[in-house]
């Protein structure tokens, strides 16, 4: 089963040859930043809204993406993702980066074009009234930062980082980076002596602590053993989050005002 997704464009002549992940000429900060960005049908109108944004001749491009895809689900704000970033999701045999801009949109940037098996121009659907296409504009919204110390903090943890404290989340272990290298050797010398009988053993029921640092990077505060048994085993963890970083830095450095 393939999954379709929507990229809208002011460009009506786009085809599958023309995506480029990395660069483009025509694309803005195209030599710092990549990815092909598409929504989902829940989203449409949101591509929607780019189409028509774009200027040019508003265009929407349904996208057939194979099933068998590898998204991936990144925490935090994915509005640009580096060259190098994509380079080294890439090597990791990730097709698509799923995540939120920073109002907290869902949204889809394909770094492996060859997964795209098909895309097709269509009309764009006249459905998008113009108070959806208002309500889009204003949310598109710089804030200051007299307006970001007013807000509620998990609120505001949210917007910056995706989660808050004490989120209770499921999580792949190859996303959480470490932190305190040398916490990893006591799990390393158990597997040695215990090996896979050892890596079954380990109760993976407990949550881990993982924190959230300014740049949005997560990173392991207890749970190492865990860690280490849920990797070998293929599984996921369930991770309690701690926000360390600086939600009103990290909105500000997003929107270039730090
Ligand atoms: N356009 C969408 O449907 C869409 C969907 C989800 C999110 N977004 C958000 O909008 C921001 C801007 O994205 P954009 O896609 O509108 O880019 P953009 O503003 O850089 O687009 C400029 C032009 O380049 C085209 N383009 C974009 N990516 C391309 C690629 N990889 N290869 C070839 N042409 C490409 C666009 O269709 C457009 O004609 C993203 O950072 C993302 O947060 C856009």
């Amino acid at each position: 089963m393939s999954i379709t997704l929507y990229h809208g464009s002011g460009n009506p002549n786009l085809s599958l040859q023309s995506i480029s992940i990395i660069g483009g000429a025509e694309r803005k900060q195209g030599n710092k930043y990549g990815g092909f960005y598409t929504v989902d049908q829940a989203s449409y109108k949101n591509a929607a809204a780019y189409a028509r944004m774009n200027g040019g001749e508003p265009t929407m491009y349904a996208l057939e993406v194979r099933g068998d895809a590898n998204i991936w689900d990144k925490p935090g704000d994915i509005t640009r993702l580096s060259i190098a970033d994509i380079q080294k999701w890439r090597d990791q045999g990730i097709d698509i980066v799923r995540g939120k801009d920073f109002r907290g949109q869902v949204e889809y940037a394909i770094i492996n074009r060859d997964i795209v098996t098909g895309m097709k121009a269509e009309a764009l659907i006249e459905s998008l009234g113009l108070r959806d296409f208002i309500t889009i504009v204003e949310q598109a919204h710089i804030y200051s930062e007299e307006e970001l110390q007013a807000m509620d903090i998990d609120d505001l943890d949210r917007l910056a980082f995706g989660y808050a404290d004490d989120d209770l989340i499921e999580i792949d272990p190859r996303d959480i980076s470490i932190k305190w290298h040398c916490d990893l050797e006591n799990p390393e010398h158990k597997y040695k002596l215990g090996g896979d009988t050892w890596v079954n053993s380990v109760d993976l029921s407990e949550p881990v602590e993982v924190s959230i640092n300014e740049d949005g990077v997560m990173e392991l505060e207890d749970g190492h053993h865990r860690r280490f048994a849920a990797l070998k085993r293929g599984e996921k963890l369930l991770a309690k989050i701690e926000i360390k970083g600086s939600p009103v830095r990290a909105i500000l450095k997003r929107q270039g005002m730090m």
